[in-house]
């Protein structure tokens, strides 16, 4: 198994390019299912994750081929409706791919879907807001499903919570569907906006994307299309809290700052210099970090829960005490047990983390139970004296396309062995 040995201490300086969204390419990959015509998305991030939705897409039998960074996707054939147990199994987000192929091919077969055990993730709004469109969905029993429509038809659906990935599986479906239908207490996450506007260029009629209603009027094809997806904001804002942890000053472009808003404002409560220019985004790191009194996960506007574990490694060397609330998912402190190796002072009551800022971090062997807590203890290994393992780091490969590529490039001393 890989693993990152980091030696701490250094401030991490300079300017990094920021990969694509993976959670804007994921559902963009599974979005070309509802055209029979090419499509050539730009900007996609290498990725793990990436890799299992190429092979489910060509285990359907369309064709997904890397040309640089772009992936162009034909999906003219589509043999086959079972996405297979094991690749459904290995990634949550393939749950995302009921919607397109009940859109093109009206039937599909799959597992209850993988992914972190980081809460108990059901998917129960997906399935109500399929049926809502009309599918008729058999739960069998041992986690298969068997769902298929005849037509889609327009729906007025209200969105209990607002789920990123229902959202985009009813905003998918709804794009053929025959009518309008009205999403309410949609997602706002910035993927959402993304994934409308590739959808569009597609052909496809929705609007109202960033806000908490959507609509989408049907239509009866979509086409090929061009289509460059936005930065990934988890990991920009990962190098933007790593430059304040290490007291650095790091650049991420290109970053839209209203999509780093929520991050932005808790690194300027921080103390941090946040300087903003068309295109990118620069944390300067000012002296020991101020400690925040109450922040909680919630979704966009809110604070993104893909950010809490870096947020709160960073808080490990705060001055003060602070207190970081998980509201999103139910289990994600996982890499709690692994930064306290490290030196910091972390106690979980509930779903709150009550983090009593330390003046040093020392390296350690630490193991990295996710994507995110990974990232976490990598920020926390730069910052420590002294030398740092990661072991479990093809966690990170989901997420980081060029993680300790990035980070050298920031005069960071790591290295994956
Ligand atoms: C997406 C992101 C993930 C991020 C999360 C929250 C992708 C590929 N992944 O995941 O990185 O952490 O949004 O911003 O975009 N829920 C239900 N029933 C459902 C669906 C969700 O109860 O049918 C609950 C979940 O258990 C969770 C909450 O809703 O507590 C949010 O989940 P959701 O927004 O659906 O996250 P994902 O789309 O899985």
């Amino acid at each position: 198994m890989d693993r990152f040995v980091i030696a701490g201490g250094r401030p991490l300086c300079g300017a990094v390019k920021v990969q694509g969204a993976k959670n804007s390419a994921l559902p963009s990959i599974a979005a070309c299912i509802l055209t029979g015509e090419p499509v050539r998305l730009r900007n996609i991030p290498k990725l793990t994750d990436i890799d299992v939705m190429r092979s489910i897409l060509h285990s359907l039998g369309a064709e997904c081929e890397w040309e640089g960074d772009d992936l162009v996707i034909s999906a003219e054939r589509i043999n086959d409706c079972v996405i297979p147990e094991n690749l459904m199994r290995e990634m949550r987000s393939s749950i995302i791919l009921l919607g397109p192929l009940l859109a093109r091919a009206g039937r599909v077969v799959a597992s209850y879907p993988g992914g972190y055990a980081i809460g108990s993730r059901p998917i129960d709004l997906h399935l109500k807001g399929l049926r809502a469109l009309g599918v008729q969905i058999e739960d069998e029993g041992r986690g298969l499903l068997r769902a298929h429509a005849e037509t889609l038809r327009g729906a007025d659906i209200h969105l209990s919570m607002p789920s990123v990935g229902a959202t985009e599986n009813i905003m998918m479906a709804a794009t053929l569907a025959t009518g309008e239908t009205i999403i309410r207490n949609a997602a706002m996450e910035p993927e959402i906006v993304d994934l409308q506007n590739f959808l569009n260029a597609m052909g496809a009629g929705i609007s109202g994307a960033g806000t908490d209603c959507l609509s989408i009027r049907g239509v009866t094809r979509l086409h090929g299309a061009e289509y460059a997806i936005i930065p990934d904001r988890i990991v920009a804002g990962t190098y933007l809290l790593g430059a304040v942890m290490t007291r650095g000053h790091v650049t991420v472009f290109p970053a839209p700052p209203d999509q780093l808003e929520p991050l932005l404002a808790k690194l300027r409560e921080m103390g941090a210099l946040v300087v903003l220019d068309g295109s990118g985004v620069t944390a300067v790191g000012r002296g020991r970090p101020k400690a925040l009194d109450s922040v909680k996960t919630s979704p966009f506007p809110g604070f993104p829960t893909d950010l809490q574990a870096p947020l709160l490694a960073a808080l490990c060397l705060a001055d003060g005490t602070s207190v970081l609330t998980e509201t999103v998912f139910e289990s994600r402190f996982k890499h709690v047990d692994e930064l306290n190796r490290l030196g910091a002072s972390i106690k979980v009551a509930g779903r709150s983390a009550v983090i009593r800022g330390v003046d040093r971090l020392t390296g350690a062997l630490v193991s990295a139970s996710d994507l995110r807590a990974g990232a976490a203890l990598t920020l926390a290994g730069l910052a420590a004296q002294g030398i740092t393992v990661v072991e479990q780091v093809h966690h990170i490969g989901r997420g980081y396309a060029s993680l300790v590529e990035d980070l050298r490039t920031l005069g960071a001393a790591i290295e994956r062995i």
